[in-house]
């Protein structure tokens, strides 16, 4: 019996802080299409967490319209955006990260994948917009993986939809099954406030963005008289008859079928007039989930395993363009993540020390000793990590679901530099681990093909490789109209054989070596489809 047992449980009292801090966590993301309110709401929900002291604080790291033909700005907004990469703050004993998710369609995928790292979401309605083109693409991502949802139709202070109609257009353009936790009463001009049905309480609109705290006044039953001296004969009449065909038409809430993401509440706000916003953070801290399991190839892993294990979700480079520096995103699934301990790295096989991680709080960064399941470290990276790599206290795990979606636009890159090819190739490689954009080489001549979500990307992505690794590019249109990821129902059949020899032309392969079929249009796609029925042909990178 030596002196260094490594204990195989931890004790009863580390164990129970351990379980704790589990419990306290919620990390979540806010998704909306642009200018629905997300980075106000953010700011709002920091300044109920004592985060920030003032209004304006949080800076808006969305890409304006304007900026959009404008890649030196998004330069300049990269900048920002990892600062607000991760958000922390307490709020009533609990810890909640909010991550970042860009509204802007260029960046969707930078979106998806952080979407990979929640534990549930919050979907911001503009209430005059109603559902829009990103918001329901971002929520099928999240429908996808049964993601609780919590929605929040913003901007009640003005002229909007009929509420009614709106969680109407939730349930059919959103495939979503709503249920209203607070009631409008009135709107824009006519806004009076607002009925929390959790609660069972009315809050006052006075439209004063600077309020902290809410003055609510307890309302469980509304047939009382009072109600008519506080909003007016009118809007009581309303308020009781809208509030009868709630009850009526739809479910009772029920945090199970929530959290399985079969139901989702409905809240109505102004996040500008920092409104609705408490009855919104207080349910969401009831309800939300602490980190949820999540499944690797392996197995499914449990956040309260005593082991460690992570995965990355997002690299932010050039933070100093002098140094390369990077700083990959790890949320942690289970154990705890400890500085200056050594971590395997599964894809490399190989051990990792970090000395100074990064935690995240409000829009600071830190440097910490130990972080809990749910939370996000920063690992500042030279080139190591690549979007969806694992790390472990030592067990070989692999983490599922950042898979790639097929780009929208594809162009042939060339090299405008002979004498800096070795800084290109390293350039582009880099780029990709970061999840710029997708190299396709192929499989006829090995010349390489970038695919992205925006057309905007072609310039950062030549802008970088010059600033970052002294190289130049030049591009040359490949019209194609989707990538398809190949799965041969037997790699020696004929069949797949023969779709092989005749489709070379269109085929190429990924970074990571697997075969992409790159379909000219859509008649082709489904022409191809029909021919070889054993060949399948995937529109994302990871299929079960
Ligand atoms: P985003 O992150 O989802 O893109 O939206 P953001 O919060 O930046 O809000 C978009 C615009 O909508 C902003 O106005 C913001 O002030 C406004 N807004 C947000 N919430 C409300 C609300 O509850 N009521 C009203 N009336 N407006 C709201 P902007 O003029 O585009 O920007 P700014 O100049 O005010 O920053």
């Amino acid at each position: 019996m030596g002196k260094h047992i490594i204990p195989l449980f931890l004790p009863k009292f580390l164990l129970m802080e351990f379980e704790k801090e589990i419990a306290k966590r919620r990390t979540f993301g806010i998704i909306s299409h642009p200018d629905a309110g997300k980075t106000t709401l953010t700011e709002k929900l920091l300044l109920f967490g004592g985060a920030i002291q003032e209004a304006g604080a949080v800076k808006s790291n969305k890409i304006k319209k304007s900026a959009t033909s404008d890649f030196m700005e998004i330069e300049r907004q990269r900048g920002i955006s990892v600062a607000t990469s991760v958000l922390a703050f307490i709020y009533k004993d609990k810890k909640i990260n909010i991550l970042d998710t860009p509204g802007h369609k260029d960046f969707a995928e930078d979106t998806f994948r952080t979407l990979t790292a929640v534990d549930s979401v919050i979907v911001v309605i503009d209430v005059a917009k109603g559902v829009e083109e990103q918001t329901e693409k971002l929520v099928e991502v999240c429908r996808m993986r049964n993601i609780p949802m919590i929605v929040f139709i913003n901007k009640l202070d003005r002229e909007g939809k009929d509420a009614f109609d709106l969680l109407d257009e939730v349930e059919q353009k959103l495939g979503l099954t709503v249920t209203p936790l607070s009631f409008p009463i009135g709107m824009g001009y006519d806004f009076k406030g607002i009925y929390n049905i959790y609660e069972k309480n009315i809050n006052l609109f006075s439209g004063n963005s600077k309020k902290n705290i809410e003055e609510t006044i307890a309302f469980d039953n509304l047939d009382n008289p009072e109600l008519e001296k506080i909003i007016g004969a009118d809007a009581a009449e309303e308020l009781r008859d809208n509030l009868e065909l709630v009850e009526g038409v739809y479910p009772d809430f029920d945090k199970d079928a929530y959290l399985k993401g079969e139901l989702q509440p409905v809240f109505f706000g102004s996040a500008l007039n920092n409104f609705g916003v408490r009855e919104l953070l207080d349910c969401f801290v009831n309800i939300a989930p602490s980190p949820r399991p999540k499944k690797a190839e392996e197995r499914l892993v449990k956040a309260d395993e005593k082991d460690f294990s992570g995965f990355v979700f997002k690299i932010h480079a050039n933070m100093d363009p002098k140094h390369r520096d990077r700083l990959a995103f790890v949320k942690i699934v289970s154990g705890t993540f400890e500085r200056n301990t050594p971590y395997l790295h599964v894809r490399h096989g190989k051990k990792l020390k970090f000395s100074s991680p990064n935690a995240f709080f409000a829009e600071k960064k830190e440097i910490v000793d130990i972080s809990y399941p749910g939370d996000i470290v920063g690992l500042h990276d030279t080139g190591n990590f690549k979007i969806g790599d694992t790390l472990t206290s030592g067990e070989e795990l692999h983490y599922k679901g950042i898979p790639s979606f097929s780009p929208e636009h594809f162009r042939y890159i060339n090299n405008a530099d002979p004498m800096k090819a070795k800084q290109l190739y390293k350039g582009i490689d880099q780029l990709m681990d970061e999840g710029v954009a997708q190299l396709f080489t192929l499989e006829m001549n090995g010349r390489k093909v970038i695919g992205t979500v925006g057309a905007l990307q072609y310039e950062v992505i030549q802008y970088r490789l010059e600033h970052e690794y002294g190289a130049k590019c030049t591009y040359e249109n490949f019209p194609v109209h989707k990538a398809c990821w190949v799965e041969a129902e037997d790699e020696n059949n004929e069949e797949f054989k023969e779709f092989k020899r005749v489709k070379q032309k269109f085929l190429a392969t990924d970074k990571k070596g697997q075969l992409v079929f790159l379909a000219d249009s859509p008649f082709s796609l489904q022409m191809t489809q029909q021919k070889y029925p054993s060949v399948k042909l995937h529109y994302t990178s990871e299929f079960e």
